[in-house]
């Protein structure tokens, strides 16, 4: 079972006498219900207005090119939208500050992002429906081993709960699902990098982790029965899990800001618990090599 874990911000980097990095490590999900980011009256305005129909899954802020990607929005709005994702990757970093100091070191920031429209009514394709259990895997963005590290703030304006299953372990994910993961032909890293499809070249570890994410939701059976645990993210409150470790599916909801890290394999607290140790335990072979 994926333990929820209530945090609160001010309170150290300790949860029960234990660093919160571990717990994080183990695979649980930190729950913030009083996190300081809030929202200015002109955000709420902005949240409350609507800006998801019709429109992309998400609004993209890059903090490292300053840019606004996924929104028509123009002038004054834009940059208000622009203003609220550049304060939340800083939010990120400050809370990671504070309850995970071991991993600034290693930290690279990701996307921050902004995500105004209604999950339970989006019309998208098997592979990128979020709304089936998953842990998170790129076809772009190769990790190598990095870790994925996400923060969520549910920011609705009116009540609605961001609902989620998550569950069941990743052992228990990786040992369902290895079997179906197909092998990399030869040549597919380098033709990928050069088609620049990927961004650096992919390893093993990367092709298994997206082997797994497909053969997961593909698998309807299992997404039905899958031992999984539904949890409420109500208006107000963040939550942060490793999403590349955590099995997770977002059932519905509007309105949510997110921010990705990136966090370095040297600076965990528990490298045997992460999905490359898994792996590399489950199929006995080193997987940190890139593929050719
Ligand atoms: C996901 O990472 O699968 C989506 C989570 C969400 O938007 O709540
Ligand atoms: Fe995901």
């Amino acid at each position: 079972m994926v333990e929820i874990i209530d945090i609160a911000e001010g309170a150290g980097n300790e949860i029960a006498g234990k660093p919160i990095v571990a717990a994080l490590e183990s695979g649980a999900v930190l729950r913030l219900a009083r996190p300081s980011f809030v929202l200015s009256e002109e955000e709420r305005g902005l949240v409350a207005r609507g800006m998801g129909a019709g429109m992309a899954k998400n609004v993209s802020y890059s903090q490292e090119s300053v840019t606004l990607k996924g929104t028509p929005a123009q002038g004054a709005e834009r940059a208000l939208l622009a203003g609220m994702l550049a304060r939340y990757a800083d939010y990120g970093v400050a809370l990671l500050r504070e309850i995970a100091p071991s991993y600034i070191s290693g930290l690279k920031m990701g996307r921050t992002s902004f995500r105004p429209v209604e999950i339970a009514d989006r019309e998208t394709s098997w592979r990128k429906d979020d709304r089936r259990l998953h842990v998170d895997a790129f076809p772009s963005t190769p990790t190598g081993g990095a870790r994925i590290l996400r923060l969520f703030l549910n920011i609705d304006q009116a009540g609605r709960p961001r609902c989620w299953r998550v569950g069941p372990d990743f052992e228990a994910y990786a040992t369902r699902f290895l079997p179906h993961v197909p092998r990399a032909w030869p040549g597919a890293a380098s033709l990928l990098a050069a088609l620049h499809i990927t961004k650096t070249r992919r390893t093993r570890y990367d092709q298994i982790m997206l082997g797994l994410h497909d053969a997961a939701k593909a698998d309807m059976g299992w997404q039905a029965n899958a031992p999984a645990r539904a949890v409420d993210f109500l208006p107000g409150q963040a939550w942060m899990a490793f999403t590349d470790q955590v099995p997770h599916a977002a059932m519905s909801g509007c309105n949510a800001l997110e921010q990705s890290f990136y966090v370095s394999p040297d600076v965990l607290a528990c490298p045997a618990s992460s999905p490359l140790a898994v792996l590399s335990r489950l199929t006995g072979r080193d997987l940190t090599r890139p593929l050719f």
